[in-house]
């Protein structure tokens, strides 16, 4: 049985990979992606979604493109991370054939969820902001999607914004607030996704001399030496594969908590709390990822994206 996944993304270099795992495993249907403001301008993230279904000959799979910015605070990107065009490496200038439809990411989001009533399985990996507008379009989303899976939020190690808060949290609080409060989320945030990395020497043994390879490459080093050397690691974290990942294999440990997301003061913006201790004594609204399995979590990524190369570059 495949299960239907629409996905929200922002690419970004860690998205393109979680991409390319979703388009390989056969276990997921990928009933179309959408797009969103955050590692760059919505733009140029549906330009790079365009190129990556190029590149990966897989114009099949439909388009949404999504907001241009966050429900209520300013918009904030990552080029310095992910690269000027908010991804690294040579990709192909998009065709007709990838042309978005011509329908807003969120009507996009509710219209599948419909289609795919209690199957579909939304896996979001940008600020939150489709995913809030969503709900507000159609506040059945809760019972008609299967699951939210999403990449956010540091709930018991330092953010990398703020001390406190993750990128896609912080970029869109209003959204993050919102779609935690209502959608029972599986919330697969830094406290795992920072040790997601990859060993180097299967990192070198990826052939350079093709486009596939030189950006999957590109994709895997686009942490800087001093963005390693802050967060004590030797390889960067690819955040949103483990979201893809856990779609397909049991590589998450979670735990339900209440929980709700900071939106009004500066150090709290985008923060997740978690309350372990039961001080509100409110039910549990989601659960959260508080260990993973890394060795299975690579193991399914390498055999993957080798497989998906094999196959790819002659
Ligand atoms: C998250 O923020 C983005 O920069 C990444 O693509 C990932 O979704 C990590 O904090
Ligand atoms: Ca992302």
């Amino acid at each position: 049985m495949t299960r239907p996944v629409v996905i929200d993304t922002d690419p970004g270099c860690d998205d393109a990979l979680a991409l390319l795992l979703a388009l390989e495993r056969s276990e997921l249907d990928l009933v179309g992606l959408t797009t969103s403001h955050g590692n760059t301008a919505v733009d140029a993230t549906t330009t790079n979604a365009r190129s990556i279904l190029e590149l990966t000959d897989r114009t099949d799979v439909p388009i949404a493109k999504g907001a241009d910015r966050p429900l209520a605070v300013d918009l904030q990107t990552a080029e310095h991370i992910h690269g000027s065009d908010g991804i690294r490496g040579p990709l192909p200038e998009p065709t007709e054939a990838t042309r978005p439809v011509d329908t807003h990411a969120a009507t996009f989001i509710v219209e599948q969820a419909r289609a795919h009533e209690g199957e579909l399985t939304l896996a979001a990996l940008a600020p939150l902001t489709n995913v809030a507008l969503a709900l507000a379009l159609e506040p059945d989303l809760p019972e008609l999607l299967d699951e939210l899976v999403l990449m956010g939020g540091a709930a018991f190690s330092p953010g990398n914004v703020t001390q406190l808060a993750e990128a896609n949290f912080h970029s869109d609080p209003h959204a993050a607030h919102r779609v935690v409060r209502d959608l029972d989320p599986t919330i697969v945030g830094l406290d795992v996704t920072k040790h997601a990395t990859l060993p180097s020497e299967w990192v070198d043994s990826i052939p350079r001399d093709d486009p596939l390879g030189r950006s999957i490459n590109e994709w895997l080093t686009y942490y800087s030496a001093e963005h390693l050397e802050r967060y004590d690691i030797d390889s960067a974290p690819i955040h949103d594969a483990l979201v893809i990942a856990a779609l397909v294999d049991d590589v998450l440990e979670t735990d339900p908590f209440y929980m709700e997301v900071g939106t009004d003061s500066d150090l709290a913006q985008g923060a997740l709390v978690c309350d372990p201790n039961d001080v509100t004594g409110n039910e549990p609204n989601g659960t959260v990822a508080v260990d993973a399995d890394y060795e299975r979590y690579r193991d399914l990524f390498v055999e993957t994206i080798d497989r998906f190369v094999a196959e790819t570059i002659h």
